[in-house]
């Protein structure tokens, strides 16, 4: 226990966790989402869903990890030994693994168009930019070259381990991605006719909201977040009993959204001010951003910035993604973090293979109607994640003691919150998240 490596400070603490709810669901499934959800009537329902339910996840994944002091697996066995609780890590481990393997390959389309961002390779014509991306995802080798080296760089910064890895390059890229996105998005309000972006976002239309919304908004609050796949738990595992864990998810939280709000203030104006639909979806960041990127004022700078802000934002989700797997190898398997690091890459990259594949020579592999990387995509977003979350939220409001949760939630009585926020706290852990996670569940599941 003394030799576990943990995070030195609060701040720490805190960009690792932005770092990890920071990534390509901020940048690139977010935009798309409010863009095929009808703007922001959909921002308003995921502002209340972030507030309501996915933090009191939050707060139960937390304060579960950092009791149990371990892994995933190890930890659940360690909360409730004996019991088949123990079963939540093995959900949790397989959905980070599904995670990261598709993960990566977006990772490895980032540095192509980032390599291609600085050969000056976007040109003004829709139909070439478009070939562009189908041609990079359908070839063979490129993708799974990039992929590799994506996956490696990831596996470089957890050589160094917590807080001389994880929590060092944080501290460095989260505040430099808000200074880039800041600027692409003051950029992109400033372009002409991108009066239309800005209303989309911010002029909510109730008339658009449909049951489906709400489910959308609650699916990317979880992958946005972070939660109920076992990042959460294990970050909380290297955090002491002195954090503040409510503050420290509620800051959380804030980042996230706040950046996933700059993110569509930087790409929703500039999607309008050149006549392009919204509801353009997984293309939108791909297609349509180097399309605009070709043809304005600084473009080429511009579109260099937003991939390395793009690639910045993945590396900083990929990491706490493996370090989830790493951990548990180091402590269930009694391996050195060298060799759980090289086992784990090499594991991704087989699979990352077959999911970067499946978007070319392997497109006809289909399990039930769905290519492998969309197989991977829906079953941890969709099946694993609200399984993991419900699992959390069940142990923390059911199987602790109601002063056991207190405790943790206090930290012990270090921090007082008033009476009701506590009761109110307690009270969405034990019944309105479960019911709510279950009913999103089920009629996902349908
Ligand atoms: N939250 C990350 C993103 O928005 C993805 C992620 C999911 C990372 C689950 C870790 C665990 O890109």
């Amino acid at each position: 226990m003394e030799n576990r490596d943990s995070f030195v400070s609060s701040l720490g603490i805190l960009l690792a966790m932005a770092g990890s709810a920071v990534g390509l669901g901020n940048l690139w499934r977010f935009p798309y989402m409010v863009g095929t959800n009808g703007g922001a009537a959909f921002i308003i329902i995921y502002l209340l869903i972030v507030a309501v339910l996915a933090l009191p996840i939050m707060y139960s994944e937390f304060i579960l990890g950092r009791k149990a002091q371990s892994n995933i697996i190890g930890g659940f066995r360690k909360l409730a030994p004996g019991t088949r609780w123990g079963f939540v890590g093995v959900i949790c481990l397989l959905c980070t693994v599904m995670i990261i393997s598709f993960y990566s390959v977006v990772g490895g389309w980032t540095i192509d168009y980032l390599l291609k961002s600085l050969t000056l390779s976007f040109t003004s014509s829709d139909a070439e930019i478009d070939s562009m991306f189908t041609d990079l995802v359908s070839s063979v080798w490129q993708p799974l070259i990039y992929m590799f080296i994506f996956i490696v760089v990831t596996g470089c910064i957890l050589l160094a381990g917590v807080k001389d890895g994880i929590e060092k390059y944080s501290k460095i890229l989260m505040p430099l991605l808000f200074v880039m996105v800041i600027i692409i998005a003051v950029h992109s309000v400033t372009l002409p006719n991108s009066g239309g972006g800005v209303e989309f976002l911010f002029k909510p239309d109730f008339s658009l909201v449909t049951a489906a919304t709400f489910l959308d908004a609650l699916g990317q609050a979880f992958f946005s977040l972070s939660i109920g796949a076992g990042m959460v738990f294990t970050y909380g595992s290297y955090v002491k009993r002195k954090e503040n864990i409510v503050s420290l998810s509620a800051q959380t939280a804030i980042m996230d959204t706040l950046f996933a709000v700059i993110a569509g203030v930087a790409i929703m104006p500039a999607v309008f001010a050149f006549g392009i639909s919204p509801s353009e979806g997984p293309g939108l960041v791909f297609v349509t951003l180097p399309y605009i990127f070709a043809q304005i004022p600084y473009g080429s700078i511009l579109a260099i910035l937003f991939f390395f802000v793009l690639f910045i934002a993945a590396i900083t989700s990929s990491i706490s993604l493996l370090e989830v797997i790493v951990a548990y190898m180091i402590e269930e398997w009694k391996l050195s973090r060298k060799t759980s690091v090289i086992i784990s890459v090499i594991v991704i990259t087989i699979l990352g293979s077959f999911c970067s594949l499946s978007q070319g020579v392997m497109s006809d592999v289909l399990i039930m109607g769905s290519n492998i990387f969309d197989v991977f995509d829906i079953t941890s977003a969709n099946i694993l994640m609200p399984l993991g979350a419900l699992s959390f939220v069940l142990f923390a409001g059911w199987k602790l003691k109601k002063e056991d949760f207190m405790n943790e939630i206090s930290s012990d009585g270090i921090y007082k919150f008033c009476p009701s926020f506590r009761l109110f706290i307690y009270w969405s852990v034990k019944y309105l998240a479960p019911i709510t996670v279950s009913v999103i569940m089920i009629s996902g599941l349908f």
